[in-house]
């Protein structure tokens, strides 16, 4: 099953819905490690990705809705307000790839009207381009990922935009938390299509789900009761910004939620699990702070807690794992394999279609990377005729599967 039936082309070539401060730093990130070494590898989980380095990545198409970016360079769309993240690598060449206006649908939440615009999106009065369009750009551009950057509450812009990679032939990364790789119908339909799917709400190199979730095991190995947590987070971010709004929140905090609740020893009562965006400190800007409170029970019922304070700049932490889904998608896309990558969702994601343990993931990951992931799954025959189909042989359990698409 992963054979090679692309031939292998050096450069990964991806399109971005979203020119915002994930996808800046994601840029930044590809020009910053192009002049370096294996040995200064600092800040990425690999170096070398089925023979993909970082520099390998290529922008070549980008759309956004912002008056702002639209029509600009990509190079300059990235720098442009309200993105706010903080310039690690400043020095980017113009890419030649224009800022295209993209379809705005859910994508623009009204409150955003009632901010400073140097804080908030400005909408351009650019025409909105068809699906068709889209499809074009896709298609003329050469791109073979679509990664999706829009905010949080963007169901139907997120849909819209997965409908054009289908069409264009593009594999998906959805780097957000409306549920698609976690969905009902979008993983056949981009299986059907032999494209790759990732997601769904990238998890940041380390951040405030890895450090919960990580606390939440130790609890659990360690033989502790968890009985009370909360998470709460606050940034100075248009992501934040646009968080205020709670109806665009249902699916994030399900995502952010169930990335804990998944590897707790036993799931806790609704009422005694809070996480999500607290509030909107515009000074903050990009960096972002997470309080964690940890309750429960040691030894003899004796009660304990734990207290812990996360400081970090929040798109650079979605980069770093950013970089390595791109990789994982084209490794795919050499290896002829569509339909959701468990492995990479599993550990890259807070709301993948199926839950293991980090650590679990992480071996997933690994084999995957190195092709031996899918070795030990057995070979059958469909309906008696040549068609053979991998059967995972689970690793884990999986503890949650979204049928909300
Ligand atoms: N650590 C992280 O930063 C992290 C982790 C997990 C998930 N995410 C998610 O990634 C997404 C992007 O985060 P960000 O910080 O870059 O957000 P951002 O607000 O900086 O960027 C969003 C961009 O999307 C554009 N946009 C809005 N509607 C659009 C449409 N219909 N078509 C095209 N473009 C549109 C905006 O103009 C803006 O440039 C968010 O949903 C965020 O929650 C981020």
């Amino acid at each position: 099953m992963n054979q090679i039936v692309r031939p292998l082309a050096k450069k990964i070539k991806v399109a971005i819905v979203g020119i915002g401060n994930c996808a800046s730093s994601l840029i930044q990130g590809i020009h910053y490690y192009k002049d370096k070494d294996s040995s200064q590898s600092i800040g990425l989980m690999h170096w070398d990705v089925g023979g993909y380095k970082p520099e390998d990545i290529e922008v070549v198409a980008a759309f956004d809705t912002d008056a702002r970016k639209v029509g600009k360079d990509v190079s300059e769309a990235m720098f442009s307000e309200p993105n706010c993240t903080q310039v690690f690598c400043a020095d980017i060449p113009a890419l030649g790839v224009p800022v295209r206006m993209g379809r705005i649908l859910d994508g623009f939440s009204e409150h955003m009207k009632e901010y400073a615009q140097n804080h908030s999106f400005v909408l351009s009065d650019a025409v909105e381009p068809g699906q068709e369009e889209i499809v074009g750009a896709l298609r003329e551009s050469g791109a073979e990922i679509l990664l999706n950057y829009l905010p949080v509450g963007s169901e139907k812009a997120t849909r819209f935009y997965a409908e054009c990679a289908l069409e264009a032939g593009l594999g998906f990364i959805n780097n957000i938390p409306v549920f698609i790789a976690s969905g009902s119908e979008w993983p056949e339909r981009f299986k059907a299509k032999n494209l790759p799917l990732i997601g769904d709400d990238i998890k940041s190199q380390l951040g405030a789900t890895i450090t919960h979730r990580t606390l939440t095991d130790l609890f659990k190995k360690r033989g502790v009761k968890l009985e009370n947590t909360y998470q709460l987070n606050t940034g100075g971010n248009t992501d934040f910004l646009n968080m205020i709004n709670r109806r665009r929140l249902a699916s994030k905090k399900i995502s952010k939620t169930e990335a804990v609740q998944s590897v707790a020893a036993k799931r806790l009562n609704p009422d005694n699990i809070h996480i999500g965006p607290s509030d909107y400190v515009p000074w903050q800007k990009d960096n972002k702070i997470c309080f964690i409170r940890m309750e429960g029970k040691l030894f003899g019922d004796v009660p304990m807690h734990l207290e812990m304070r996360l400081s970090v700049e929040d798109s650079p932490n979605s980069a770093g794992v950013a970089i390595d889904t791109i990789r994982c998608a084209k490794l795919a896309l050499d290896r002829g394999q569509g339909g959701v990558l468990i492995p990479p969702s599993a550990y890259f994601c807070k709301h993948p279609p199926e839950q293991y343990s980090d650590d679990e993931a992480y071996n997933m990951t690994e084999a995957f990377i190195n092709g031996s992931w899918g070795k030990n799954r057995k070979v059958v025959k469909v309906d008696g005729e040549d068609e053979v189909e991998m059967v995972l042989k689970p690793v884990a359990k999986s503890r949650f599967n979204s049928k909300n698409s």
